[in-house]
C-alpha cells in the first residue's frame, strides 16, 4: 500500500511524529507549509483563532495526495483544534480514492476534543475506523516515550492494512 504522510509544523513536534511514523511504515512524508505569517504573539494569537473558527488558509505542500492509497494526516492541536494548514490539505486532497488516518501533537495531554475534530473534517467512510488516531503530548521534550508510542501505533496500523 502507498502511504503518505502529510504534516505541517510550526515548531518542529509534528515534524518529529512525522518523521518517525514514515520511517515505520516506510511512507513518504509531505510537508504543509502556511503562508500565512504565524510568528510572534500576533501569530499565535491569530493562528489560535483561525483553528478555532476552522478557517482555511493558503498553503504548499511538498507534494500531493494523488497517488497514495492511504494518507496519515499530522498537525499540532491549536486552541483545541487542528491547525488550519492541515485541514485546508485535507480540504484540497479530496479523500474519495483514498483512506486517511490522523495524528496530532499537543501541549498538553487532553486531544481528545482535537483529535473527534479533526476526524469530522474528513467523511467517515474514508476513515481506517479499527485504529483512534494518534495523539502524542510534548514530543520533542519526550522523544523516547514518544518515539515508543508511535511505533505501537504505527505495529496496530499496519496490521489492518
Ligand atoms: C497557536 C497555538 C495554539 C496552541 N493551542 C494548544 C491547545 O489548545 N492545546 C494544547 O495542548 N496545545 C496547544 N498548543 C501547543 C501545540 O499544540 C504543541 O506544542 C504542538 O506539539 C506543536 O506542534 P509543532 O511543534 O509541530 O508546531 C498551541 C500552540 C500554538 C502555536
Amino acid at each position: 500500500m502507498t502511504i503518505l504522510v502529510a504534516y505541517y509544523s510550526k515548531t518542529g513536534n509534528t515534524k518529529f511524529a512525522a518523521e518517525k511514523i514514515a520511517g515505520f511504515l516506510h511512507a513518504e512524508l509531505c510537508e504543509i507549509w502556511d503562508k500565512k505569517n504565524r510568528k510572534g504573539i500576533w501569530g499565535f494569537i491569530n493562528g489560535s483563532l483561525d483553528a478555532r473558527r476552522e478557517k482555511i488558509t493558503e498553503i504548499e505542500a511538498s507534494q500531493s495526495a494523488e497517488n497514495y492509497e492511504l494518507v496519515i494526516a499530522g498537525s499540532p492541536v491549536w486552541f483545541g483544534k487542528m491547525a488550519p494548514a492541515t485541514r485546508t490539505f485535507l480540504l484540497q486532497n479530496d479523500s474519495s480514492s483514498r483512506k486517511v488516518a490522523f495524528f496530532l501533537t499537543s501541549g498538553s495531554s487532553d486531544s481528545e476534543k482535537a483529535m473527534g475534530n479533526m476526524k469530522k473534517s474528513v467523511d467517515e467512510s474514508f476513515h481506517i475506523k479499527e485504529i483512534e488516531g494518534l495523539t502524542v503530548s510534548k514530543a520533542l521534550e519526550q522523544k523516547e516515550e514518544t518515539t515508543e508510542q508511535i511505533e505501537e501505533w504505527c505495529k496496530k496500523l499496519q496490521a489492518l492494512l
